[in-house]
This record gives C-alpha cells, structure tokens and sequence, in this order.
C-alpha cells in the first residue's frame, strides 16, 4: 500500500500537469459584446456556438453545438463517450441542472478493481474496466429537446462536416496527445484513429480528420440518440467489451438516462450562487467554502496582508475536501447532507481556522441533520449567454486525458475512464489524489463522484457572472477564487481568471501552487505551517460577466483561460478589449 500510495503522488503531480493542461500562458482571450456571449477552449467551438445563434438558435442550441463540436477539436477532454453536467438559466428565471454523469455498468462491483486483495488502479483507469455508460449524448437531447430551439441533427451534422474535413493541430491539442500516445498506442483502434500511421503523435501544424466520429455523429443526426443507445452504437461497444474483459452491456446503455435536478442555491453576500448538486462535489463545495469565507472581510484581510487572506481561502478549501472525501457520492445511493450548504454550519467550520498558522484537520465534520435532511435524490468547461436571458454552463468530460484511451473499431468515440472517480477502494486516491468513503464507493449503476462545478451567479435574480473549469478537483478551488478575486477583490474578470492560483484539497495535506505565484507569498504560506507544492497549472476555467455599461447598454465579457488555447467571442459585433498584462510568465501562444 505504500509503495501504492507513493507512486500515487508522482502520478498526480504528472496528471496535475497533464490534465490540468499546458502551460499557462501570457494574456487570457477575451471579448466584449452586446447581444451575447460564446467562450469555449477551442476556437471552432466558439464559432460553432455563434454560428448557431446566428442561424436562429437560443444559448442552449448554442452550447450543445459547441460542446459536440469540443468531442471533435478538443476529444482528449470530452466527447459523447464521456459526461457533463449542464446548468441552465432560462428566460423566466427559472433553473435546469441536467445530469449527464456516466453511470457504473450494472455488472460493477465493489472489489472490481482489487487484484490479489490489492487495489490496482490502472485498471480504473486505462482499458475496457475503465469504462462508465457514456451520458452527456442523452443530456444534450433533453437540454435541445426540452429548452432549444433549433433540432440537435444541426448541431450533430456541423461537428460531423468539421470531423469530415479535419482541422489543424494547436498546441494544446499535440500536447495532451504525445503525453497520452504511450497508452493509446496499446489499443490498435486508438493507435489507427487517433495517432500518425507509425503510431507517432500528431503534432502543431498537421492537419487531422476522423471519419469514424463523423460518421457516429451523422448516424445519431439520422436515427436520433436511440441509435446510440438502444442501436448500433451500443451492440458494436458492448460486443467489444464482452471480447475484452469489460463490463459495460447494451442494458447499460439502454438503461442510461440523463437526470434533472435540483440545483444548489446558496447566497453569497450580496450574491446568489447557483451551482450543481450531486453526484457533482462541486455546487455544495463552492457553496460550503464560500459560506466560510463568508465570515470574514476578505476585501480588508487582502488589503492589509494578501498572505494571510491566502491562507485563510486554503484553510477553508482543506475543511470542504475533508467532508467531501466522506459524505459525498450519488445522491441515489448515499445520503449527501444539505447541512453541508448552511451558513451555520460553515461558522463552525470557520471557527476553527486560525489566522496565523495552518491547523491540521483530522477529518470531516458534521453538518446539522447529516442523516435526515439529504440532497434528494480532464475536462472541459463552456459557456453561452444570450440577449434573451438564457445563460448556459457546461461542464463535460471523458475524466483524464483520452478517458480510457479506448475506441471501439468503427465508431470514432474515446470512451470515459469516470470509474475512477469512484473510491476504487477504501482510502486509495483516484487520479487526481482524491480519497473517498462509502458513499463514493463502487456500486451498480452508480454515478460517481464529480468535481465539475459548472456556476452561475445571480445580483437581484439576475445572472452576472458564470463560471465553471477544468481540472479535477481543482474545478471546485477555481471557480472559488475566480468568484472572490471577481466580486470581492474586485480584479478585472481577465486577472481572476489568469493570475496563478492555488489549491488545497484536505489530503494530500499540500497547497499546490502554481508557477508564476509570487514567491514572497508562497514562503509567507510555508511560515503559517502550509506545505507547499509547486504545480505548473491548476486547470482552465472559463467565464462571463454581464453588466450595464455606463449608457445602460448591455455589455457581456468573455473569458477564455489562458493555460488553454480557447476563445471567446460574442455577438452581433465584437467589442475590442485591449489585454490586460498577466503576472503569468509569457510562452508562446496562438
Ligand atoms: N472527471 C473529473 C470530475 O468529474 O471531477
């Protein structure tokens, strides 16, 4: 076991690095815009989102167009083998939070992952018992069908026509694929489709296609989401996976069904957050440490020493990460705590946290009525916002770089390695150093657990800012520090999201910070007792901000995190935004 768990910290310092994406660079993209919004990581997304609003479609057209179209540019984060979570705002104020989240196979166990008694994550990880039933296909229709207004089949057949004709290779794109190229080579299918003929990495400049996915996306645009999931699509992976010691079977895929919920409301000072529920950790951390925070003058504590205002936010994240590492999981399975959200439970917490030195933390607590009053029942964020009112947020991944570096022949889809976001076994931390309990522990047909925090904020009922990231469980401290450095620090949108951020997550007991932070504050943290971990991204958010320019005229400003290569864009005509300089050390960027 420890010979387990020190291989683990490499592993999560490599995944930090690779999952968490390329190194940031200098200015983050940005625009501003009258009629709306559009910011995704990848260019062609955003311009298929404003492409669809364009041809009539409302934001929900908009973000499911470009989150297909991120399955085709951007497919080592997210595609239709994966997951999402998405967070809408309509029209009349009311809220939408579809679970798209993979589900365990119904031929899952607890001890799947053990072998000789001994937990063994690469098989979590990598490979056919990877593999979760694919749900972010499913919560597309529902957000198009229930609140689009364009027919999904649009949006289908613009990401396959992109897939047909193929695009080039950027930066970000040739990085995470020459990381992962070692383990997709494994998969002969993954080798053909994803890498070079001699089983080399594409790299920055090459021109790449994939007729398969082009194909999968045209059939579905044809047959409907039936064919993916009670058709074709679904016999072809199941038939493979009986070939190769997976799991998943035509009934998961059949039994799959995206869920709607109730989303997380929680007040933040002047502020609502709105965020998503479980099985996402991410609305009741966001929440709970915003609570926290909440307690204290962090405009004043920053004014007087930015140090120990740092320390405080790091001393309130560790407290979230230790409840989420024991109450959290699929709210259908476990009781997930509502106390988790309430302001007095966050007091107490907050109580405990000394502003002079780090204070060790034992464990989780207790929130009121942790029995009884229960929520009911690597990654990609982006995010559309229209003159109407409807703002969306979607968080969709396939969890790690190429999920399970799996693709079935003749499909063209990575499929997801989210059974690693369950606790594979008591203690033993998943890919991205997360410990977990019972509550997140394998189980048939189970959702596990997430990190993926998609948020909107709302200032007298109106939304004003939505934000959400990438990056494991550095999706949940992000959005945090892009909501406190924004709205209460009051820095620019483009600073919140670009200036180096840090990150605490209970165990290891580390505060990752990462490059670029200044260097007077990372050993002011050592002095108040912090252990700290240099890391050389924590992730990529993405958000935006409306508000009335001084004429009273409608402005939305879109941020696309500059640790990525994204763009953001609105609409009808873009408002130039002159790029703020970044603390960030410079590298080159397109
Ligand atoms: N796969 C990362 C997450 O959902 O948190």
């Amino acid at each position: 076991m420890a010979a387990l768990l020190g291989r683990r910290l490499q592993r999560i310092a490599m995944i930090t690095a690779m999952v968490c994406m390329a190194a940031p660079a200098a200015v983050a993209h940005q625009s501003q815009a009258t009629g709306g919004m559009a910011v995704t990581v990848h260019p062609l997304a955003t311009q298929a989102a404003v492409a669809t609003i364009e041809s009539g479609g409302n934001a929900v057209d908009a973000a499911i167009a470009a989150a297909l179209m991120l399955g085709v540019v951007d497919p080592h984060n997210s595609g239709i083998g994966g997951g999402c979570f998405i967070l809408i705002r309509l029209p009349d104020g009311e809220f939408v939070a579809i679970d798209g989240r993979e589900t365990a196979p119904a031929k899952a166990t607890r001890d799947m992952y053990l072998r000789n008694g001994e937990p063994d994550s690469r098989l979590s990880q990598t490979g056919p018992l990877a593999v979760a039933a694919p749900g972010a296909l499913a919560a597309y229709e529902l957000a198009v069908r229930r609140h689009g207004r364009l027919p999904l089949r649009q949006a289908l057949l613009r990401a396959a026509a992109q897939a047909r004709a193929g695009f080039v290779v950027d930066r970000v794109f040739a990085g995470r694929l020459r990381a992962a190229a070692p383990l997709l080579r494994r998969f002969p299918e993954s080798r053909r489709v994803l890498l070079r003929r001699d089983g080399s990495p594409y790299a920055v400049g090459d021109h790449v296609e994939f007729p398969e996915l082009a194909r999968t996306y045209e059939a579905v645009a044809e047959h409907g989401v039936d064919w993916f999931y009670r058709g074709p699509f679904a016999r072809r992976v199941s038939e493979w996976m009986a070939q190769h010691g997976g799991r998943l079977s035509v009934e998961d895929f059949a039994n799959y069904r995206a869920i709607e919920r109730q989303p997380v409301r929680t007040r933040y000072r002047e502020y609502e957050v709105v965020g998503f529920p479980p099985p996402s950790s991410g609305g009741v951390h966001v929440a709970q440490i915003l609570n926290m925070l909440e307690c204290f003058d962090l405009r004043e504590l920053h004014r007087r020493d930015p140090a120990v205002m740092t320390h405080l936010v790091i001393e309130a994240m560790k407290r979230a990460f230790a409840d989420r590492a024991f109450w959290l999981g699929d709210p259908e399975f476990t009781g997930v705590p509502r106390g988790l959200v309430q302001r007095d439970y966050a007091r107490e917490l907050a109580a405990t946290i000394r502003l002079d030195r780090a204070t060790p933390v034992a464990g989780h607590g207790t929130p009121p009525r942790a029995r009884s009053d229960l929520f009911s029942r690597h990654t990609t964020h982006l995010a559309v916002a229209d003159r109407d009112g409807t703002w969306v947020a979607i968080t969709q991944t396939i969890n790690t770089t190429y999920g399970s570096k799996v693709v079935v022949p003749g499909t063209g889809v990575v499929l997801n390695n989210e059974m690693d976001d369950f606790a594979i076994a008591l203690g033993v931390p998943n890919a991205f150093g997360l410990v977990g309990a019972d509550a997140n522990a394998v189980a048939a047909g189970k959702r596990p657990l997430s990190s993926m925090s998609p948020t909107i904020v709302l200032k007298d009922g109106k939304p004003v800012l939505t934000v959400g990231a990438a990056g494991g469980p550095k999706i949940i401290t992000q959005v945090v520090l892009t909501i406190i450095r924004h709205l209460d620090l009051q820095w620019p949108l483009e600073q919140a999201v670009s200036r180096p951020r840090y990150h605490h997550q209970w165990k290891p007991d580390h505060v990752f910070v990462e490059r670029g932070l200044d260097e007077t504050l990372a050993k002011r943290l050592e002095q108040f007792g912090h252990a700290v971990v240099p890391t050389r991204s924590s992730g990529v958010t993405q958000a935006i901000r409306y508000r009335q320019d001084d004429q009273g005229q409608p402005r939305w400003i879109g941020v696309a995190d500059p640790r990525a290569a994204g763009m953001a864009r609105g609409w009808p005509a873009r408002v130039p935004v002159r790029a703020a300089p970044s603390p960030l050390p410079a590298t080159t960027r397109k």
